[in-house]
């Protein structure tokens, strides 16, 4: 696990939904404990930037949908990505539609592990490696 973590100090790291509940806590270990470059790409649904705090000013925010045909450049920008956008249940049931695009088509536009990373279940690691990534099964 330790040998893993080491493979993304200092890297480049995008993170979609990264002012969201888990997205924002994982911000905050790879900026603060593992020094990575980190780019945020978020729409402020269900957060604010606020919730990174003094992070904030050490990370690129861009205040953007991942559903944005300009959000896959930023893919290639990057060396390592944790996907983490999601609508939550209170937006889903009024617009099921942007549930299924963002849930579901945008992860299926990721690139294939090992550069992406997707916490699928309660419990999932939060690094390469020993994270849920696309095109793996969530349970043994
Ligand atoms: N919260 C948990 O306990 C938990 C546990 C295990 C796995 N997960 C998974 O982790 C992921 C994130 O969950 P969370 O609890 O942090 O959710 P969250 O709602 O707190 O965070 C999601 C973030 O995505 C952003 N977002 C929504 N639509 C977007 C879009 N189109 N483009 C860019 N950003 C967008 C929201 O503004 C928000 O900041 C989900 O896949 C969830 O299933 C969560």
């Amino acid at each position: 696990m330790v040998a893993n973590k080491e493979k993304i100090r200092g890297k480049k790291v995008l993170v979609t939904g990264g002012l969201g509940f888990v997205g924002h806590n994982i911000v905050k270990t790879l900026v603060n404990d593992w020094q990575c470059d980190v780019t945020v790409v978020d729409n402020c649904l269900n957060s604010s930037p606020a919730v990174l705090g003094g992070t904030l000013q050490k990370i690129k925010l861009i205040q953007a949908s991942v559903l944005d045909d300009n959000f896959y450049s930023l893919i290639d920008e990057a060396e390592y990505l944790f996907h983490l956008a999601c609508v939550q249940i209170a937006h889903s049931g009024k617009d099921p539609v942007m549930d299924l695009r963002v849930n579901a088509e945008s992860t299926l536009r990721m690139p294939p592990p090992p550069l992406t990373c997707r916490s699928m279940k309660p419990g999932a690691s939060t690094v390469p490696g020993g994270m849920t990534s696309v095109g793996q099964s969530a349970t043994p």
